[in-house]
């Protein structure tokens, strides 16, 4: 077969956008069972290989690693075959973790640790972690906010009991690594949270729509957290969230915070 037969390279298929009828169904753990029923596969935000360098900066080796909300998503595989190997998952959905451990053992990540645990009340010891990370899990607890800038109570007290357990898993010098939509000015209020002791630094990735990232390192806070960076970014238009965004992104971050474009 010469070059001008060959069948074009198949796309790796995405799970057709279906998302809920309301996005408050993020909150609740029997959405995310029915979905994980029959989901196989579904990477919110980008795949690994788009922060890949930042967390190469933040995670040495050694370190022992807690995924907080892993669903479906290979980011515990990636980090396993970046050398990472000590990593704990955990999630609300029970049916998520099943899938998990069958997938982790078919594909021979049997060191990888799976459980189902509720973030807001994480069944470990203190200081127990080197890192804990989240890619979109904390994004969850917003869904149903209100204001971004006036977020209702519940959402921050379920948002502060969140960071409080993260906080409290950590070891002395541990970094907390949350991958968000959720911008600057509007997390920065709940990371610097005067109880945590934690820095707070953030950088970006993606092409046209930016991801942030999150850094927070326990017991390294000072007065001057980020000073260089402006906490407002300049936002890609509406029209450039459609095109960039793929699908559920889009839906999930209209709900997690108005467009303020
Ligand atoms: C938006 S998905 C992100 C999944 C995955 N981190 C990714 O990047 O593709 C949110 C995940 O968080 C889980 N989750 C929601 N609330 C949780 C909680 N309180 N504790 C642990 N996991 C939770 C859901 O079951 C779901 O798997």
């Amino acid at each position: 077969m010469d070059d001008g037969d060959a069948l074009p390279a198949k796309e790796p298929q995405k799970k057709p956008f279906s998302g809920p009828s309301s996005a408050s169904a993020y909150l609740d753990p029997l959405y995310w069972d029915e979905r994980f029923r029959s989901e196989e596969h579904y990477e919110w935000f980008k795949d690994y290989s788009h922060f890949q360098h930042l967390i190469q900066r933040h995670i040495e080796p050694a370190s022992s690693v807690l995924e907080l909300g892993c669903g479906n998503s290979q980011l515990c595989e990636e980090l396993h075959k970046d050398g990472i190997t000590n990593i704990t998952c955990i999630d609300l959905s029970a049916v998520a973790v099943e899938n998990m451990e069958k997938r982790l053992a078919t594909n021979g990540f049997k060191d990888i640790k799976v459980l189902v645990a509720d973030m807001l009340d994480l069944p470990f010891g203190d200081e127990y972690f080197d890192v804990v990370i989240e890619k979109g899990t904390m994004d969850v607890l917003f869904v149903d906010s209100g204001d971004p800038w006036n977020p209702h109570h519940e959402t921050v007290d379920k948002v502060k009991a969140m960071l409080h357990e993260v906080h409290r898993v950590l070891k002395p010098g541990g970094i907390f690594i949350s991958i968000s939509f959720g911008q600057p000015h509007f997390r920065r209020p709940l990371f610097e949270d005067p109880e945590l002791t934690w820095s707070f630094e953030w950088s970006t990735f993606g092409d046209g729509f930016h991801y942030f990232f999150y850094v927070l390192q326990k017991g390294k806070r000072s007065k001057e957290t980020c000073k260089s960076n402006s906490d407002r970014l300049a936002l890609p238009s509406f029209s450039l969230l459609h095109e960039e965004l793929e699908n559920e992104d889009y839906i999930f971050r209209t709900n997690v915070e108005e467009l303020d474009t």
